[in-house]
């Protein structure tokens, strides 16, 4: 059976992954994945359900279980958690933290892999995340790893909370940037870390179009694409 084509992008939170998985698969015409929400997904039904974030065995059902209906709209993704619209407390720093918390836990990250492997159908898959080249599709066509620096990401993510309404200081979001990304990397499962035959793209001093193109350059290199 000849699978659909995967670009995996990881890397850690701000680097602009988010925006750029979704105008690379508008553009291409391939399904998106932000396994991002998912583990967000988790934290916030915790929440609901009252389950303390360090409860393996019950974080792992909820995951398993997760009742959740992605809704693919002109500028964004709506999501309904057990029917109800999350999407914008899924973005709010909190559940950010909570998810890192809960993607710490290895019986939550076996819960939610083949979910994630399910968005995978033709003619291909964008897949946003931490370990998308390094677990989750390890076969994948291209793996791209997205950096830029804390300052940056940090500024990014406070442009992005004032756009949606969200009251947010930048000094602490650089806070929370850098222990949230000390967390994703030095945790025993899945850390975040480049696959090894990733290419790494710095994208402090790329605008989101240049990102884009140059992404697209790789992909029609490798034949995945047609050349623009
Ligand atoms: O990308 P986003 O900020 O939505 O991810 C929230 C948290 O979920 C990350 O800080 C990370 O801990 C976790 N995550 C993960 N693996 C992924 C995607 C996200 O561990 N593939």
């Amino acid at each position: 059976m000849s699978e659909a084509k995967v670009l995996t992008l990881d890397g850690p939170g701000g680097a602009g992954k988010g925006t750029i998985s979704r105008l690379v698969a508008e553009r291409l015409g391939w399904r998106l994945l932000d396994s991002g929400a998912l583990y967000r997904l988790v934290a916030l039904a915790a929440k609901r359900h009252g389950i303390a974030l360090d409860d393996e065995p019950a974080l792992a059902r909820l995951a398993a279980e997760l009742d959740v209906v992605f809704l693919a709209e002109d500028e964004s993704t709506r999501v309904l958690l057990e029917g109800d619209d999350v999407s914008r407390e899924l973005r709010t720093e909190q559940v950010g933290d909570a998810a890192s918390q809960v993607a710490g836990l290895n019986g939550v990250r076996q819960a939610l892999l083949q979910r994630q492997r399910d968005f995978r159908q033709a003619p291909g898959l964008v897949a946003d995340g931490r370990d998308m080249g390094t677990v989750v599709f390890p076969d994948a066509d291209l793996k791209v790893f997205l950096t830029a620096s804390p300052e940056e990401r940090a500024r990014r993510r406070h442009l992005q909370l004032q756009e949606a309404g969200v009251d947010a200081s930048l000094s602490s979001l650089l806070k929370e940037i850098q222990a949230r990304d000390a967390r994703d990397m030095q945790r025993s499962v899945a850390p975040l870390k480049p696959a090894e035959d990733a290419i790494t793209l710095d994208t402090t001093r790329l605008s989101i179009p240049e990102v884009v193109e140059r992404l697209t350059e790789w992909l029609a290199e490798r034949g995945l694409v047609p050349e623009t």
